[in-house]
């Protein structure tokens, strides 16, 4: 069976990266959360005073693109994720709040985005690959053989992230979290550099009903009827 490549966009914490993983893990293609690229550059601005939620220092994070280096390594057996930052494992400090108040406000930089789009496209370039973003559908592969874009209600979706950060022992209110991800919503709806936009072509899943198995059965289907 050929390799195709799977786009997945959508609102933040509807659960693509859950799916993304499974249905890597299942067809055995690689798994690349674009987010987590956009995350660790906001590191580094963060740990170089370049950024804070109050503001962002373009014109000085620019010039330091070519400095920073973004790998990460996917274990398709485990569907376990690692991100590096300039050799350095990152992956827990790019969950942090602290992180996702400022991120939406470094990937409206149109530098910042072709870089990260570069080497999106590069990772992809052999098919065999799940990706999952606001973008991916309609500005790095917008020839995807699938396409989907997730929703879900921002309640389910709070509650989800809630959980998810309690159980890693973090100390954040359901409220906070909400608030957090109806401004990353609308930031990243609104930007000018490739918005997060349904693609024409993509096919709609409202998750907020399905479980994890249902929903991953569902687009599996869909999956074998583009592969055949
Ligand atoms: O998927 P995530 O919530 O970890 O992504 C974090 C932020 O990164 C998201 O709010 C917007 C940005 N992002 C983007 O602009 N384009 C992508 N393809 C992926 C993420």
């Amino acid at each position: 069976m050929d390799k195709i490549t799977i786009a997945i966009d959508g609102y933040s914490s509807c659960g693509k990266s859950t799916l993304a993983k499974q249905l890597a893990t299942k067809l055995n293609y690689t798994y690349v959360d674009s987010g987590a690229m956009y995350r660790a550059i906001t590191l580094y601005a963060i740990e170089n005073g370049l950024a804070s939620k109050e503001d962002v220092d373009a014109s000085r994070l620019i010039p330091q693109l070519d400095k920073i280096d973004i790998d990460l390594k996917f274990d398709s057996k485990t569907g376990g994720v690692t991100t590096f930052l300039n050799g350095r494992n990152v992956e827990e400090d790019i969950r942090t709040m602290q992180v996702s108040e400022v991120v939406s406000h470094v990937s409206v930089i149109k530098e910042v985005r072709a870089k990260l789009r570069a080497s999106q496209q590069e990772l992809g370039k052999r098919g065999g690959v799940v990706m999952d973003g606001r973008d991916i559908g309609t500005a790095v592969f917008p020839h995807a053989e699938m396409k989907l874009f997730m929703t879900a209600s921002p309640e389910v979706r709070a509650l989800r992230r809630f959980n998810e950060l309690k159980e890693k022992g973090k100390n954040v209110s359901l409220e906070e979290v909400r608030a957090n991800l109806v401004s990353r919503d609308n930031e990243d709806t609104s930007r000018k550099e490739d918005p997060l936009i349904r693609a024409e072509d993509a096919v709609v899943l409202d998750n907020s009903n399905l479980t994890p198995n249902e929903q991953l059965a569902l687009v599996l289907s869909w999956v074998k009827e583009r592969t055949i």
